[in-house]
């Protein structure tokens, strides 16, 4: 486990560290390949693997216990399992549940899967959710919705003349309790609740860890690593340590971008319409700190 940053209470005037982790040599599929159900390749926001290991390396020791309120495929769960945390994720979705499930039981042995737990629920109730284990979590780590139209990839139906995301698909689902949906004041309210439960879960002294990524809308920057670090000193976390994740590979010492063929083409067509955009080769790891020891 490295050094933990420094745990001078940073009051927000000093600056924070900052770090920078190459989590992209290897491409997303082949992170994924062998490891994770196939059928993961459907959900539209997934967290890279090596950057979860990283993560829960760096910010948990073994036999700590881990939690995701907002888990996707499970790409937490299973790293945690596989590097010997204990761990419980929530998720909302029925069909991100069922592919977790599936993932945990896809590569992992017995003995890692013994003590991970998948349950379906709402991540603004992490605390009745967790029950007993509240208080007493050692590291969170969130990748919420980047308040952006993320949807499934249809390249035939692109081809053919029909929309890249089937409308269906869009924002993870049609239910609108999915955060996913939710924009501007609505996303910052919902999220106020999130960071408010992860903060009620973790014992002192634990940490929460959010990944999040700069997106554009309408051709003006969202820095959702801003408003997340607002919201969650808010919420009463004290904010230790800023990495920057990065996904593009590293090759002869230049950035070589991995863009999906979603970022592509919203990329081309924003500069198709005069706006200045760039393929974003990187997610913003925060890592916050609840107070209340030493
Ligand atoms: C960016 S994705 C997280 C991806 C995950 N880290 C992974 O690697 O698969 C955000 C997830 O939050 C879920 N979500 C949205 N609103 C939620 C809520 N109210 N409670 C729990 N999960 C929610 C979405 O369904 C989606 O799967």
């Amino acid at each position: 486990m490295a050094e933990a940053p420094s745990r001078s209470k940073n009051s927000g005037r000093e600056p924070v560290p900052l770090a920078v982790w190459p989590v992209g040599q290897v491409s997303a599929q082949y992170q994924r390949a062998g490891r994770y159900h196939p059928g993961s390749a459907a959900h539209p926001g997934k967290m890279l693997p090596e950057l979860a290991r990283r993560i829960i390396a760096e910010y948990s020791a073994p036999g700590a216990l881990v939690v995701d309120p907002m888990a996707g495929i499970g790409t937490t769960l299973v790293e945690a399992a596989a590097l010997g945390r204990r761990t419980v994720v929530i998720e909302l979705e029925h069909r991100c549940v069922a592919l977790a499930r599936e993932n945990l039981g896809h590569a992992l042995t017995s003995e890692q899967r013994r003590t991970a737990r998948v349950r379906r629920g709402d991540a603004r109730r992490l605390p009745a959710l967790l029950g007993g284990m509240a208080g007493t979590v050692d590291l969170v780590v969130v990748s919420p919705p980047y308040a952006c139209d993320a949807g499934v990839i249809d390249k035939p139906a692109w081809r053919s003349g029909r929309r890249l995301c089937d409308a269906g698909t869009l924002n993870y689902s049609r239910d609108r309790s999915n955060l996913g949906h939710a924009r501007g004041q609505a996303y910052a309210l919902a999220m106020e609740d999130v960071y408010a439960g992860c903060f009620a879960v973790l014992r002192p002294g634990g940490l929460l860890v959010t990944v999040t990524k700069t997106t554009r809308r309408a051709g003006r920057l969202f820095d959702l690593a801003g408003t997340t670090v607002n919201l969650a000193r808010g919420a009463g976390f004290i904010y230790l340590q800023h990495v920057v994740a990065l996904l593009a590979a590293i090759r002869d010492g230049e950035l070589r971008a991995r863009p999906s063929f979603w970022q592509l083409t919203q990329t081309r067509r924003a500069r198709a319409r005069g706006e200045p955009a760039h393929v974003v080769v990187h997610e913003d790891v925060c890592v916050f700190e609840k107070p209340g020891v030493g």
